[in-house]
């Protein structure tokens, strides 16, 4: 096969990619050797015609918007967050988790000056409180956000909430989930023209696999 002829997947390097790889496995595009214990990035299989590359998963839509990818899997948070130009085809159903404001136990509001607010989701966070008319001054920070209100950085934070156990463990709690998050299919606008029958053909399988794992097993993934 011919370089050009395969379909380049940006998967989410960790856990949720294992997940999703186990998907696009099901739907009939196996490539046995990702799952090797290495170090290595890409892999391909000539028989089914895709390239897998593991990607930090915050980049994996720009990869797939530079079309470096021709389809790749990104959280709705991540869409959302950077409005990268890219098709979103289907809601893999995976890595469900919620956006939330959380705080201190006890956290009491005072309405009468801009609240603190850390976070990475500048973006998503400023719409939430401007849509609840309340002023903000939002702090940008790269990770280990829950320790911001912990030391006195911000009054709350903006963050995701999988199981819970981040927030409990450094003292906080959810005050506000405004957002469920889940795992998506996009694709590259050019290339979802260029290669239309091969990812039309992944996409159909895909979506077999989300609907077959809905109905046998409640809606979880
Ligand atoms: C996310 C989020 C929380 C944690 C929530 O971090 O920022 O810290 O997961 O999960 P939990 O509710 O199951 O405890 P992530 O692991 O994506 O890493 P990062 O924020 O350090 O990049």
């Amino acid at each position: 096969m011919k370089s050009g002829e395969f379909v380049n997947i940006a998967l989410p390097k960790g856990r949720l990619g294992e997940k999703v790889y186990a998907m696009f496995e099901k739907a009939g595009y196996a490539c046995p050797a990702i799952l090797e214990n290495s170090r290595r990035l890409t892999f391909e299989s000539g028989e089914t015609g895709v390239r897998y590359f593991w990607v930090k998963p915050s980049d994996a839509a720009i990869y797939v918007e530079r079309g470096a990818a021709d389809i790749g899997v990104a959280g709705k948070d991540i869409l959302l967050e950077y409005k990268p130009d890219v098709y979103e085809l289907l809601d893999l159903g995976a890595g469900k988790c919620r956006m939330a404001v959380a705080g201190p136990k006890g956290f009491k509001d005072d309405p009468t000056r801009p609240l603190r607010a850390a976070t990475k989701f500048t973006r998503i966070a400023s719409e939430y409180f401007a849509s609840r008319g309340r002023d903000v001054d939002l702090i940008h920070l790269n990770g280990s956000i829950e320790l911001a209100p912990i030391l006195g950085l911000s009054d709350v934070i903006v963050d995701i909430v999988e199981t819970g156990k981040t927030l409990k463990e450094n003292g906080l709690v959810v005050l506000e989930e405004f957002l469920p998050i889940s795992a998506r299919l996009i694709s590259n606008k050019a290339s979802y023209a260029f290669k239309s029958v091969k990812i039309k053909e992944i996409l159909a399988a895909l979506y077999n696999v989300v609907n077959t794992e809905k109905t046998s097993d409640g809606t979880k993934i």
